[in-house]
């Protein structure tokens, strides 16, 4: 239930808890609507604190007995904890407290998941299992005793002690709350084994449903795999006995890394190549890496407050992708990455819901997980990287670990280590933490007498509540081609941190091509008026990966814009650039498939929107098929080629070299169905032996508006599979002609396997209508009123799921008096919902704002 008046919580308000906790000790007697907790905790008075009120949080909780020292006392309770008078020396604080495990859809805190008790602790959830202090500058070690008739229990650190129904497990490691877990179920281990760097024996397992064991394998792997990069590349040795993951089918995020406890969207962990994508067993690969990095940046040393969040997130995130550059392709992962970064950062960045790396107040945590804090926080440790240099990195990280290995952290911490390992003021570069909303650089070139000037500035535009900018510390990365194509100067990383400023490069023999911000070098936008034919010529001969590909597709959304804008025909420099690229069979099957890609059409909306023009949804989609079929025609001779190339027989892995000839033949067989009518991606559909290729000519049929059969065919053979549902939910949603999109996706909620309280499921389908632009976007507005209506509907169910999807909504501005006020109407429907959760009443009001 909302509060009359939500609550602001602020940065600066920050102080410490008036007590420490030497020790927690829990046992669970579980049962799905009785749940009971007993806690047994240590507190002691904090000698750093001056505040001694006693506040414990505490939702959703009945409190059956509390007693400090043994003597039973009535604590003042409220909706959101307790506060009781204490002894003003340490003293031990028990509390029993029964929870319904069995109802709670929100799926935070203790809950049920098909018939599996699980939890998500982060970041406020663990009030929802016991009264405590539920801030993450709060440590302790746990010990937890589980009581229940299930097969497998478990709860972080190492197995101390087990019994017929019961299960006793001890984590050493002092650890905030947040990262407390249990699961209890009926589960099946998928084993494994590693050793560590100082020839310790960890026992590794991954637990899921009985009929999920064939899903596990490529999990197992991924997990040895990141432990073992995380020793030779940051030195880092896992420090329990056991590692657990744990699969649940109700999550709504991607994964957690509970100490030891894993737990993980089955979505996020389970894979076969009959059942999974490449694009499925990358992302799994890269989330197990992520959760098992947390172990050090994030559990070890964890945040101080939630402000910090990106302290965390942010540095997990780079660990992450360094670990996918060096597992699959460097340049493949950075093109991804900025693809990424500008389809889901860049419109929050530059819209309502703008908010700052470390944000400065917040009503609901829940709503900063946000691509800014992680996408946006992990670029920022790229640049600080690229700034100081390999070395100087890897020292500062040397010494992040061992000055603060079990504390909880700031963004101050985090910087003074490389302020102290280098001899840099980093106060202009922290900047990165406190603006919000993406830089943009203007770039101004002067050639004069062998002398090549370049000019950079920076800008800022205004975001809610920062009008005025400061100028920032830029990483631009540039290189020089000479007019024959060769490098006369390679990368150098230019220092941009005046509002504007030159630079020079003397002793040229003719005027050089620039190829600037090469590597994505910064999270930023590039103002460059440059003509097609440097385009074209940075396409053809760039040395730079990244700024190859970004040469390509900045020609395709020029033409893209000028087709949109002035009825323009598609441009032949683009499609002949693109056409010697494909053609190049020394490249990289993936990158060749990379090139092919297009700018979004919500990215083509906001750069129309961003230069004056009011974004026509169903006139950039008629724009991007144009340029895509005029493609399939200027390519045909080429495309049988391009399947050949992409063929593979060797048996399925879904490693990077046979995932990117997939990637190539997908694209290919997607512009040659524009040319047969579908004919051979029915053939490609009858023959798949793996997911990829079955997913990818089913979309091929449907986009040509055929398949009908295939589908139900698809549904048939997979109906019995939760994952693969998702995806045959998603697709025809993603794949409808825009006029039909709502009206499909209003049809597949009506489907008897719309389990919408499943956020998969309800993902699938909703996340589905908003990702399809023109779809979404029709002028009737069938489909934001579809998605208000189911926003309304799972908001008393699951709050936080609710509100992230409310970002469907974040762009409403930039598109023309109509849609907007179909949209407003829309979000002040959702507004005025009596009883609102907190989480999307923050987040509608924030979208309107
Ligand atoms: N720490 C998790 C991760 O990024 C995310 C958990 C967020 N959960 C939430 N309910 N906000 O790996
Ligand atoms: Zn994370």
């Amino acid at each position: 239930m909302r509060d009359a008046a939500p609550t602001t919580i602020y940065l600066k308000d920050y102080t410490p808890f008036g007590y420490l906790v030497d020790s927690v000790h829990l046992t669970f007697d579980l049962t799905p609507h009785a749940t009971r907790v007993t806690s047994r905790i240590a507190f002691r008075p904090n000698p750093n604190a001056t505040d001694r009120t006693f506040f414990l949080h505490g939702e959703e909780l009945t409190l059956i007995r509390a007693a400090i020292d043994g003597g039973e006392i009535t604590p003042e309770l409220s909706d959101k904890g307790l506060t009781a008078i204490t002894p003003d020396a340490p003293f031990i604080w028990e509390a029993e407290v029964e929870i319904d495990p069995g109802n709670n859809t929100a799926l935070e805190g203790l809950y049920m998941s098909n018939g599996m008790y699980c939890t998500q602790c982060e970041a406020e959830g663990f009030r929802k299992i016991t009264y405590y202090p539920d801030r993450p500058d709060v440590m302790s070690t746990f010990t937890v005793r589980i009581n229940g008739d299930l097969p497998v229990l478990l709860s972080n650190g190492n197995p101390t002690a087990k019994g017929e129904g019961w299960a006793e497990w001890t984590d050493p490691w002092p650890k905030p709350a947040y990262l407390f877990a249990l699961v209890a179920g009926d589960l099946i281990a998928h084993p494994g084994q590693f050793t560590t760097m100082s020839d310790r024996e960890v026992e590794l397992n991954l637990w899921v449903r009985p009929g999920d064991e064939g899903k596990c394998a490529f999990g197992m792997e991924a997990l040895k795999k990141s432990m073992k990069w995380d020793e030779d590349v940051y030195g880092r040795e896992y420090d329990l006995d056991v590692f657990n993951i744990v699969a649940v089918d109700d999550f709504n995020m991607g994964a957690m890394e509970n100490k030891g406890l894993n737990i993980f969207n089955s979505s996020a962990v389970l894979a076969s190549p009959e059942t999974s994508t490449d694009a499925n067993f990358e992302r799994i690969e890269a989330i197990i890496a992520h959760e098992y990095f947390h172990n050090w940046t994030g559990n070890r040393i964890t945040c101080r407050d939630w402000f910090q969040l990106c302290l965390k997130e942010g540095l997990t995130v780079f660990r992450d992708a360094q670990f996918t550059s060096d597992m699959r392709s460097a340049p493949v992962k950075r093109i991804h990455d900025a693809i990424d970064l500008r389809s889901r950062q860049f419109p929050e960045d530059n819209g309502p819901l703008s908010h700052p790396v470390r944000p400065e107040s917040f009503q609901e945590i829940n709503n900063f997980y946000t691509a800014t804090v992680y996408e946006k926080g992990a670029e920022i440790i790229g640049m600080l990287k690229r700034l100081v240099g390999d070395e100087a990195y890897a020292k500062a990280l040397d010494l992040y670990f061992d000055r603060h290995d079990g504390q909880a952290c700031t963004i101050e911490d985090w910087l003074k280590v490389f302020e102290d390992t280098t001899d840099r003021d980093l106060s202009q570069f922290k900047r990165w933490y406190s603006q919000s909303g993406t830089p943009r650089i203007a770039v101004a070139e002067a050639w004069d007498d062998g002398t090549y000037t370049l000019t950079l500035s920076q800008r800022t535009e205004p975001t809610p509540g920062q009008d005025d900018k400061q100028p920032q510390v830029i990483p631009v990365a540039v290189g020089l081609l000479g007019p024959n194509g060769d490098e006369v100067r390679s990368t150098e990383v230019l220092e941009l941190t005046e509002t504007e400023q030159s630079f020079q490069f003397t002793g040229l023999a003719a005027r050089p091509v620039a190829s600037i911000l090469r590597d994505f070098s910064a999270p930023v936008i590039l103002e460059q008026d440059q003509t097609n034919s440097e385009r074209a010529f940075l396409l053809a001969h760039d040395t730079d990966p990244f700024n190859r590909w970004q040469a390509g597709r900045s020609l395709a959304q020029d033409t893209l814009l000028r087709m949109i804008s002035d009825e323009a025909a598609p441009d032949a420099d683009y499609l002949d650039g693109l056409l010697s690229v494909l053609r190049d069979g020394e490249l990289d099957p993936a990158y060749r498939a990379l090139m092919l890609g297009l700018p979004a059409q919500s990215e083509l909306a906001a750069t129309l929107y961003e230069r004056g023009d009011t974004p026509d949804p169903m006139a950039i989609w008629a724009a991007v098929e144009t340029l895509r079929q005029a493609t399939a025609q200027h390519m045909q001779d080429l495309l049988p080629r391009l399947h050949g190339e992409a063929m593979v027989d060797a048996p399925y892995s879904p490693d990077a070299e046979q995932s990117g000839k997939r990637a190539l033949g997908s694209a290919a067989l997607a512009l040659t169905s524009r040319l047969d009518g579908g004919a051979m991606a029915a053939d490609a559909y009858a023959n798949a032996d793996n997911m990829t290729l079955q997913l990818t000519a089913l979309s091929c049929l449907l986009r040509a508006r055929k398949g009908e059969e295939e589908l139900a065919g698809f549904y048939d053979q997979w109906k019995h599979d939760r994952l693969v549902m998702d995806k045959w939910f998603g697709l025809q949603v993603s794949m409808a002609s825009p006029e039909a999109t709502p009206k499909t996706a209003r049809a597949l909620t009506e489907h008897p396997d719309f389990n919408w309280k499943n956020p998969n499921r309800f993902r699938a389908v909703m996340g589905a209508l908003a990702m399809n632009h023109a779809g979404f976007h029709q002028t009737d507005g069938t489909g934001y009123q579809l998605l208000a209506d189911w926003l309304i509907r799972l908001d008393p169910v699951n709050p936080q799921t609710t509100a992230r999807m409310c970002a469907a909504f974040q762009t409403w501005t930039r598109y023309d008096a109509g849609r907007q006020d179909l949209m407003r109407a829309q979000l002040t429907r959702i507004a005025e919902t009596p009883n609102l959760s907190r989480d999307t009443t923050e987040m509608v009001s924030r979208i309107l704002g």
